[in-house]
């Protein structure tokens, strides 16, 4: 199988794109150490991966507490003795959809939190680890929101351009050390994520859907099947890249 045995560490796995990505990422032999900061939710993802066969253990993680992240790492080599892809996926979107001026001050920092520093944090301890190693491969799930502007919510466009900035920097940083990073940019994809943004409101949803060429909205599991990819070998040349999967929303 594609990615047997490589032990890879995904965030936010209890949930939406996260957990499609677990349970295909163990479908395809890997070692999955699903982390949410919800442990029952990704328990019950665990408990579906395992059931069908798949390898994968549930830990809680709050990626916005640089303790627990390193916890998360250490515990992951302490029992797996490496990690070969570490899935920064865990974010969140705010809970109120503003312009600039009203954009409230909880949002920005609770934002910033997840998808930023958390982001730095999953980075920075998994770099750590994969220059032991002498190897590795980091893939952030960044979002279309994070190459070009989108209203109404500052802090996680600011926090979607950040992790593009970050994937991109950090490339150029650990390319000679064997280490390769990639981002993965989403538009609007089936999730409780985007349930929660398009709220008790269907017209919001057909207005999002006016967006999208393709005149749907991108499945979980489509968003993990680039992800496994590029947790593949076959993608071992490329690094600092962005790759976007949006029903061509990005060519309006
Ligand atoms: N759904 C979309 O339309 C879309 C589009 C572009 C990008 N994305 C990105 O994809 C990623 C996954 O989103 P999703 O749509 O699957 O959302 P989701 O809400 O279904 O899942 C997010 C998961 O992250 C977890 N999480 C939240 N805060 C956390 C924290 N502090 N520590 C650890 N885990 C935490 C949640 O418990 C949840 O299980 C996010 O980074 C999101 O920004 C989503």
């Amino acid at each position: 199988m594609e990615l047997n045995n490589k032990v890879i560490i995904v965030s936010g796995a209890g949930s939406g794109i996260g957990a499609a990505t677990a349970k295909l990422l163990s479908a395809q032999g890997a070692k999955v150490i699903a982390s949410d900061i919800d442990l029952s939710k990704v328990e019950a993802v665990v408990n579906e991966i395992t059931k069908s066969g798949g390898q994968a253990w549930a830990k809680q993680t709050d990626v916005t507490q640089f303790t627990e992240v390193a916890a998360l790492v250490s515990e992951t080599v302490a029992d797996h003795n490496q990690i070969d892809v570490m899935v920064n996926n865990a974010g969140i979107g705010g809970e109120h959809q503003r312009k600039t001026a009203e954009h409230t001050n909880e949002d920005w920092h609770n934002v910033i939190a997840v998808n930023q520093t958390g982001v730095f944090y999953c980075m920075k301890t998994a770099l750590q680890q994969m220059m032991k190693q002498g190897y590795g491969n980091i893939i952030n799930i960044a979002s279309l929101a994070g190459l070009k502007p989108s209203g109404y919510n500052l802090s996680y466009s600011a926090s979607k351009f950040a992790v593009v900035g970050m994937t991109k920097s950090a490339a150029l940083e650990y390319g000679r050390k064997n280490i390769r990073i990639n981002a993965i940019c989403p538009g609007y994809t089936q999730s409780p994520l985007l349930d929660k943004l398009i709220g008790n409101k269907p017209e919001m949803g057909d207005t999002l859907k006016k967006l999208i060429p393709m005149d749907r909205f991108g499945e979980a599991s489509e968003i993990a099947e680039a992800i496994a990819w590029l947790a593949s070998d076959k993608t071992k040349y490329i690094t600092g890249q962005t790759i976007i999967l949006d029903g061509g929303t990005s060519l309006i």
